[in-house]
């Protein structure tokens, strides 16, 4: 008997440990030796702990299954959910770049190469600089942290640049609010990014790259440390690469906790052992990067779909999508919904479908108000924007942020002044005080915020200036980017921001 189990943290953190103890002991008890695997998640959180348990070949789901469920699981008497690939929510999916997770065992490299892996970094491994480089562009392969940067052209300027070294720096600061796309793929499928990781660094001519892993993810930091020393011990990293003559190794660091760490030019501050302030561009990192030298510095996602493109092909990747947003996109849905998780698809569904059909609305049976997209820098879109598609430039025709891809859904409970001002508080907290408009600015905003709830007009015309100095004179994101939220409540929900000034007058 083979039984596939979730060692993923959010399975984790819904009991997956104590039900996967409990079914060891229970087919002791019963003279079962089980071949009990340890996966990463397949995203469909609702259900976890989701058990799968192999009849015939084909994977059969159970879930949510608690410790007390698994007598009657081991006696065929608990009700299934049939195979677990043809559950809808997981069926709909066009998995790329998580093709594997919830699938394998994460630190098992045979199981990876089984499913596909490193047959992308061996084709790399015949290919010039050069080569792989225009693969990626062909791909049309957008950076996957939020800007949606061509992933080619970055990688073209470490390319050209001339340095005797230059590195590969993975951003695995995922800060952003509702956003698990990162951490679920280094907790369930590791090998990838190292793939990704090395095809990039052969790509640009860098023999080394750091993870700069952020420390409220200590299940990620072991797995992935795990998996480089297993990469290295099989010569999938070093100084000769799959025997190939070619060197490339990495290593993990740990971030400390800081939102900003997650801005690309912070975070290479903080990698050097400095304090994490935002440094002004140019220079660009991909021209002085980290310790002043041209350094890719990419998003888990971004790197993490590399291996598919070159294991399929650009054009593969390239004929999914919609626009210039090309290849799939790793929804995370997350808030107020029925069902939450992860959900890879083209670029192009809507945002009605993911809300309503998806997710099947708000866990509280109330009806949606609004969704914020691109975590705590992103807009809250109404109900009325849900024809909205998402890809990069169309969201942002509608006035959204597709950032990360990361989704959080509100009833109509919820208080968009209160919400308005939870960005602006957040913006303060988190600010590095680098430049004047976010560091005084994001309190000011809190203040102003507070002066409507308080009934008091005039605040209402400061506010709107004070986000476009905001937006306008930040040097980074975090400062540029919380106008958006706080002014899409002011702008979708004005009853929200009217009704607590008519109530004080
Ligand atoms: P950006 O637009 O300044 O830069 C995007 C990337 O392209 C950077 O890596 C930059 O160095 C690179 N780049 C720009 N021009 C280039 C050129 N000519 N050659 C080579 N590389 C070039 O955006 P930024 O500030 O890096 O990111 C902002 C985004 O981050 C926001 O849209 C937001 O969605 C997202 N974000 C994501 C978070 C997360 O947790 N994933 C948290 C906070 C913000
Ligand atoms: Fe620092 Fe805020 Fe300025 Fe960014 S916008 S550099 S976080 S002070």
């Amino acid at each position: 008997m083979k039984v596939y189990i979730p060692s993923d943290s959010a399975a984790k953190a819904l009991g997956a440990d104590a039900v996967a103890e409990r079914f060891a002991a229970e087919a002791e008890a019963r003279g079962l030796n089980p071949e009990i695997v340890r996966t990463g998640t397949r995203g469909m959180i609702w259900l976890e702990p989701l058990v799968e348990m192999e009849r015939d070949g084909v994977r059969m789901g159970y879930g949510p299954v608690t410790p007390q469920d698994v007598p009657a699981l081991l006696d065929g008497t608990f009700e299934g959910l049939g195979p677990v690939e043809e559950i809808p929510f997981f069926a709909r999916q066009t998995r790329l770049t998580f093709a594997r997770c919830g699938v394998i065992d994460p630190l098992d490299l045979a199981d990876y190469e089984a499913n596909g892996g490193l047959e992308g970094l061996r084709r790399a491994l015949d290919m010039t600089g050069d080569e792989i480089v225009r693969e990626v562009t062909d791909s049309g392969l957008r950076g996957r942290g939020g800007a949606g940067f061509p992933t080619g052209i970055k990688w073209k300027t470490v390319l050209e640049a001339q340095a005797a070294q230059k590195y590969i720096v993975c951003n695995a600061d995922e800060g952003d609010s509702g956003t698990f796309a990162d951490r679920m793929i280094m907790e369930g499928d590791p090998f990838t990014l190292i793939e990704g990781m090395a095809i990039a660094g052969l790509g640009v001519g860098a023999t080394r790259g750091y993870v700069y892993l952020r420390s409220e993810y200590p299940d990620a930091i072991r797995v992935m440390r795990e998996a480089v020393r297993i990469a290295r011990a099989a010569g999938l990293l070093g100084a000769d690469v799959l025997r190939s003559g070619r060197a490339f190794d990495m290593e993990i660091r740990e971030g400390a906790g800081a939102y900003v760490c997650g801005e690309e030019t912070s975070l290479l501050n903080s990698l050097e052992g400095k304090r994490g302030v935002v440094r002004a561009k140019p220079p660009l990192p991909a021209l002085e990067g980290f310790l002043g030298r041209p350094t890719v510095v990419n998003n888990v996602i971004s790197l993490a779909t590399v291996p598919v493109i070159f294991q399929k092909g650009a054009q593969h990747y390239a004929d999914f999508g919609l626009g210039r947003s090309r290849g799939t996109v790793t929804l995370q849905i997350a808030g107020n919904v029925a069902r939450g998780g992860l959900f890879e698809t083209a670029f192009g569904i809507s945002l009605g479908e993911v809300v309503n059909d998806l997710a099947g609305g708000t866990a509280s049976g109330r009806p949606v108000k609004a969704v914020q997209v691109g975590g705590p820098l992103g807009a809250y879109l109404p109900v009325s924007g849900f024809d909205a598609r998402l890809g990069y430039e169309e969201l942002d025709a509608e006035g959204g942020l597709l950032g990360h891809a990361g989704l959080v859904v509100f009833d109509d409970s919820a208080d968009m002044l209160g919400m308005a001002r939870f960005a602006m508080e957040f913006c303060a907290v988190e600010s590095c005080g680098k430049c004047t408009p976010c560091r005084i600015g994001a309190v000011r905003g809190v203040e102003t915020i507070d002066r409507i709830a308080a009934g008091d007009a005039d605040a209402m015309p400061l506010l709107a200036d004070l986000c476009e100095t905001m937006k306008e004179g930040s040097l980074c994101a975090l400062g540029g980017f919380t106008p958006l939220p706080v002014m899409s409540a002011v702008t979708h929900f004005p009853d929200d921001f009217a009704t607590t000034k008519e109530a004080a007058e």
